[in-house]
């Protein structure tokens, strides 16, 4: 089949998440120009540069209160976020905190996660990830308009600390098996990475 996005398809439901898989999620820790506390999940996320360190997550759509959801405006107004690694262990936990909540109201303590300080930055880190990256945003661009006239905020931040817990690191190598990062696939689906492979470079 082929389609144009503003033609629609003849689909159930929209394949189009189903296109480019496996994502990783950003679970993303943020702090409010309140202190209010703020953590919600991200697929559209990445890496987008070794060096610099470069990460980005998008927003879209609206918060429950109006307006840009939190993890953007907190980004952009207080400058700053924590990326952590969701894993087959914290699903439950990072699902509920996509929850649809209130700006003031804290996802960390409604998901029963443990709140770690950050060294560099102000937003805490999840105790309970492996790995989690703190960020000082670098810029926040405006993507074209949704036909529905909803925004989507793409955040861009660099890496300025980074945390891997020891337990986790084997003969030096971060062993990406043991922890199983979470992906997310189309629809409602997600994978876990749970073998791994090698390849040489051919030079
Ligand atoms: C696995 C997963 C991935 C998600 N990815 C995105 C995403 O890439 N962009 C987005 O705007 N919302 C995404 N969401 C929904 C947000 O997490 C949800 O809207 C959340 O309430 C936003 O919270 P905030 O207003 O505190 O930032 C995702 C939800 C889940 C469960």
């Amino acid at each position: 089949m082929f389609y144009k996005p503003e033609n629609g398809h003849n689909l159930p439901r929209n394949p189009l998440q189903a296109c480019v898989v496996p994502r990783p999620i950003g679970w993303i820790s943020t702090i409010g120009k309140s202190g209010a506390l703020n953590l919600a999940p991200f697929s559209h996320f990445n890496f987008v540069s070794i060096s610099p360190p470069i990460v980005m997550y998008s927003c879209s759509g609206y918060h429950v209160d109006g307006d840009e959801k939190d993890s953007a405006l907190n980004a952009k107004e207080t400058g700053e976020f924590v990326y952590n690694m969701a894993t087959w262990s914290t699903r439950e936990a990072m699902n509920l905190s996509s929850k649809s909540f209130k700006r003031n109201e804290d996802e960390f303590s409604f998901s029963g996660l443990t709140k770690v300080s950050s060294e560099v930055v102000k937003p805490p880190r999840v105790g309970e990830s492996p790995i989690s990256l703190e960020c000082k945003t670098w810029k926040c661009i405006e993507l074209p308009e949704a036909p529905d006239k909803s925004k989507t905020i793409l955040v861009l931040g660099k890496v300025v600390g980074v945390h891997i817990k020891d337990d986790v690191i084997k003969d030096g190598f971060v062993d990406t098996v043991k922890i199983k990062p979470l992906a997310r696939l189309g629809y409602k689906d997600y994978a876990i990475v749970d073998k791994a492979f090698s390849i040489d470079r051919p030079d």
